[in-house]
């Protein structure tokens, strides 16, 4: 069992704190517009009455709404491309401290719109803000797992997760109309996203570099140890140094990995297609739709106040990642992951049951809550948190920065498609929209079940020697995944009995 006092050190601490800061804002950008829509529309008409001297159609109305919604994840999809050079050019902590000035563009531009009487403003901002995350939600995983002790690398990146969705909850709580969400004050709660920004700003300069970024990618050996030693509070750094020399040695070896050779080389293409997956299967499950439109969701389902359902839904939220936070080293990523999609496709089908004999049995709304709330539940125990930080585990130094790129454009393509068109397939298909996210679970279940290793506890040497031994052989690839099952168990054993 993981000693965590003794590894979490101050500068551990404050460097994973002022990482995650930036995964804050991506949440509470994700969680912000929920709320206030009927009250940003409502300005959107009237600048259009002062403009044209007509009401603005419905249709242009409902147009401008979805894209001020959805732009948000163009701009992650754009941006989340170039993490990868972004953060070999400049190194990880500097790439963090300049992605700042575009959540600063964004926010200024969301909060003065109102006060310019321009929704194009909005609109523009809602697209830098998204670049801003997009890079965030490359970022931050990447230097968190590289800072990380072995046996916390998993806990610590839950830790972006949980910071994502502390941004949701209190997205949804200072949108409340008694709070932020009015008429007057919707330019600050647009606005606020900028405070996290000063904060990690002031706090980075504190931070050290990723070792492993500073010895295996810019060879420096003096500057990474220096690092080292304050990340680990001990003088005598030679262990975890050996096994970076270990993983340079091997890098030095390989060329530079870039995208297209991801997909080409034998050695990264289980990886990268199992990364993909991975973070198709949090965004297919169709978490977003609850998130984005729950309210309307809650209110078909005949819940009477949609609104406090909605906040209860990102209190579980919130509740169950700090579960996985705690279960994540003990467990492991892969039966974490299987057990959250499992409980999501029971639920979704919960959920279709209940949309489905609400005209007869008007009690099944509670039924529909109960669904929902396990559904958002089972998805934190897995499919939220571990996509984001397994495929930094995945990868090596060399290809690492290439991968997180294609994850990450993967996750937020899928982001947006969910966003665009959940309204629409849910008019389409009534109550049985959840049964498409029913369906789509059982599909990632069994992939999972079948492709994807454990790798807790492994270093990253460790995890890409996996890949390595038998790249294109699948029936090896079940073998190495059946020994990294026993050995879970039979750590997680040893552990319980200590
Ligand atoms: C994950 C997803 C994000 C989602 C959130 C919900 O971070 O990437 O899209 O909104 O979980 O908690």
């Amino acid at each position: 069992r993981p000693h965590f006092n003794i590894l979490i050190t101050g500068t551990l601490a404050l460097s994973v704190f002022t990482a995650v800061l930036g995964s804050l804002q991506f949440g509470y950008n994700i969680g912000v517009v929920n709320a206030p829509q009927k009250i940003i529309e409502q300005d959107y008409n009237s600048t259009w009455m002062e403009r044209y001297a007509e009401p603005i159609p419905p249709q242009t109305l409902t147009s401008l709404w979805s894209l001020s919604v959805a732009i948000f994840s163009i701009g992650g999809m754009l941006s989340s491309f170039s993490v990868g050079i972004l953060s070999e050019f400049f190194g990880r902590r500097k790439a963090m401290l300049i992605n700042n000035v575009l959540a600063f563009i964004g926010g200024g531009l969301m909060g003065m719109s109102k006060i310019s009487r321009s929704f194009e403003m909005m609109i523009l901002g809602r697209f830098t803000i998204g670049a801003y995350c997009g890079l965030a939600s490359g970022l931050v995983p990447m230097y968190v797992g590289e800072i990380a002790p072995t046996t916390l690398r998993g806990a610590l990146g839950t830790l972006h997760q949980l910071a994502i969705v502390t941004g949701i909850l209190m997205a949804q709580i200072l949108g409340l109309e008694s709070l932020l969400g009015s008429e007057q004050l919707w330019p600050v709660l647009l606005g606020v996203t900028i405070l996290p920004t000063v904060l990690q700003m002031t706090l980075l300069p504190f931070c050290p570099e990723s070792p492993r970024f500073l010895y295996i990618v810019r060879s420096q050996e003096h500057h990474a140890k220096s690092a080292l030693r304050r990340l680990t509070g001990r003088l005598e750094v030679s262990e975890d140094f050996a096994e970076m020399k270990e993983e340079k040695r091997k890098m030095d070896m390989e060329r530079k990995v870039s995208i297209a050779e991801l997909f080409r080389s034998p050695l990264y293409q289980q990886p990268i297609i199992i990364s993909i997956l991975l973070q198709l299967s949090q965004q297919l499950s169709g978490i977003n739709a609850i998130f984005y439109y729950s309210t309307d969701i809650f209110k078909n389902a005949g819940v009477e106040s949609p609104v406090y359902a909605t906040i209860g839904a990102g209190v579980v939220n919130c509740a169950f990642t700090i579960v996985s936070l705690f279960l994540v080293e003990r467990m492991g990523r892969r039966t974490l992951h299987m057990l959250g999609l499992a409980g999501m496709c029971i639920c979704a089908i919960l959920m279709t049951i209940a949309l489905t004999l609400l005209e007869t049995v008007p009690s099944m709304s509670y039924l529909s809550i109960m669904a929902i709330f396990g559904f958002v539940g089972f998805f934190e125990v897995g499919p939220g948190p571990i996509p984001w930080f397994f495929v930094a585990e995945l990868f090596s130094q060399g290809p690492r920065p290439a991968a997180i790129a294609v994850a990450g454009c993967s996750n937020w393509t899928a982001n947006f498609l969910i966003g665009m068109s959940f309204q629409y397939v849910a008019n389409l298909c009534g109550p049985y929209v959840f049964l498409i996210f029913a369906l789509l679970l059982l599909f990632f279940l069994v992939f999972t079940f079948f492709r994807v290793p454990e790798t807790r506890g492994k270093t990253f040497d460790q995890i890409s020697a996996t890949f390595h031994r038998h790249p294109q052989n699948m029936m090896d690839m079940d073998l190495d995944m059946d020994q990294g099952k026993h050995s879970t168990e039979l750590d997680y054993l040893g552990s319980d009995g200590t």
